[in-house]
């Protein structure tokens, strides 16, 4: 097969030639038709300090035709389009073939293209476990409550959005600096956007609105902790995507017994928790809400076919940090 892979966080992709393996187990092998890029490819990448003599192939976040599945699988036969993430632990999608546990695939959106399908495993399933498994909303007994979203026009942010409005029929506050990313949260359905350059407590205060019963935080956990402290309803929860670099102070939520939790969409498969195919059923449903015209493209640029100048391309991008929506690419060229 051919692949993409880095053999120092310094230096470019390189296409070299590997031996397609082959599916045992739960394993699913997956022709790639398309990927799409997140931040965690870059600090992946940025990761391989020695030179590796094997390059490391990265890329969480694909669609593709199964062509091979191991013995234990159950969900899927050959011929499916499928769409997953994948495991971090593992080989990524940065290559023309892949193996991915079918535990943590789900069928692709018969109604997206595949650049379309691609961008929206990984963040799908970031919001979806941050807002029902995290944050533990429930659809119908939550409705009307309020959430903060900060970061809202970007990858995971424009999913999140979506989900909270559609699923939960929550009260959308999201933040985007930009006019381009306040128009993007509007059209996916925010209620209300306010500026994460600017004091987010003076701006959310001025809307006139109850303090969120949730916050969920997308970016920049450093900047934005005292605020989220401070903003949090009596008794609600902030959840994070994002590490930090400084310690905080979670006495700050003691008084009103707020909850702060993490997300990582890796944990199930990294740590094979007995509940991973949770993330199967939960790209099923996306997949579903897609085709019942209820959830809406997030890509924003497909890049072109995958290969060492759009990779480039594509990671350049991602280093800016102001990416709205996601940036896809098409299948390796022959
Ligand atoms: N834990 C997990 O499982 C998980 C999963 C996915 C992603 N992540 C992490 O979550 C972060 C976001 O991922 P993503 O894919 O959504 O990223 P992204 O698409 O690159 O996010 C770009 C967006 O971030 C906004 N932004 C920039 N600076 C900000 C700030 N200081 N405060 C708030 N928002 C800011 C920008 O909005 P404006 O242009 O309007 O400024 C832009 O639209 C990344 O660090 C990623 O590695 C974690």
């Amino acid at each position: 097969m051919k692949a993409y892979g880095f053999s120092r966080s310094d230096m470019d992709a390189v296409l070299f030639e590997q031996e397609t393996p082959s599916p045992e187990g739960h394993d699913l092998l997956i022709k790639v038709e398309a990927i799409a890029v997140n931040p965690v490819d870059r600090k992946v990448k940025a990761g391989i300090k020695e030179h590796l003599n094997t390059p490391k192939i990265i890329g969480w976040d694909a669609t593709g035709i199964v062509t091979a599945i191991g013995e234990k699988v159950e969900h899927f036969k050959i011929g499916d389009k499928v769409f997953y993430a994948g495991d971090i632990t593992r080989a990524g999608c940065y290559a023309s073939h892949q193996l991915v546990d079918e535990r943590i695939v789900g069928n692709a959106p018969k109604s997206f293209t595949a650049s379309e399908a691609a961008a929206m495993p990984l963040t799908s399933i970031t919001a979806w476990e941050a807002l029902f498994s995290r944050l533990k909303i429930i659809a119908e007994l939550d409705e009307g409550k309020t959430i903060l979203i900060i970061g809202g026009a970007g990858g995971v942010g424009s999913i999140a959005i979506q989900l909270a409005k559609i699923i939960a029929k929550l009260t959308v506050v999201t933040t985007a600096s930009r006019t381009a990313s306040e128009q993007w949260c509007c059209k996916l359905g925010a209620d209300h956007i306010i500026n994460h350059h600017s004091d987010l407590v003076l701006q959310y205060r001025s809307l006139g609105i109850d303090d969120p019963d949730y916050i969920l935080c997308l970016n920049n956990t450093d900047q934005h902790f005292t605020a989220m402290a401070e903003l949090i309803a009596p008794q609600g929860l902030i959840c994070s995507i994002v590490g930090t670099q400084e310690k905080h102070d979670l006495d700050l939520l003691k008084t009103k017994s707020a909850g702060f939790v993490w997300e990582f969409m890796f944990t199930r498969p990294m740590l094979k928790t007995n509940d991973m195919s949770a993330q199967h059923y939960l790209l099923n449903t996306v997949s579903q809400l897609i085709d019942d015209g209820k959830i809406i493209s997030t890509l924003s640029e497909t890049i072109g076919p995958i290969n060492t100048e759009n990779i480039n391309k594509a990671h350049q991008q991602l280093l800016l940090g102001i990416t709205i929506g996601k940036l896809a690419l098409t299948e390796i060229e022959e």
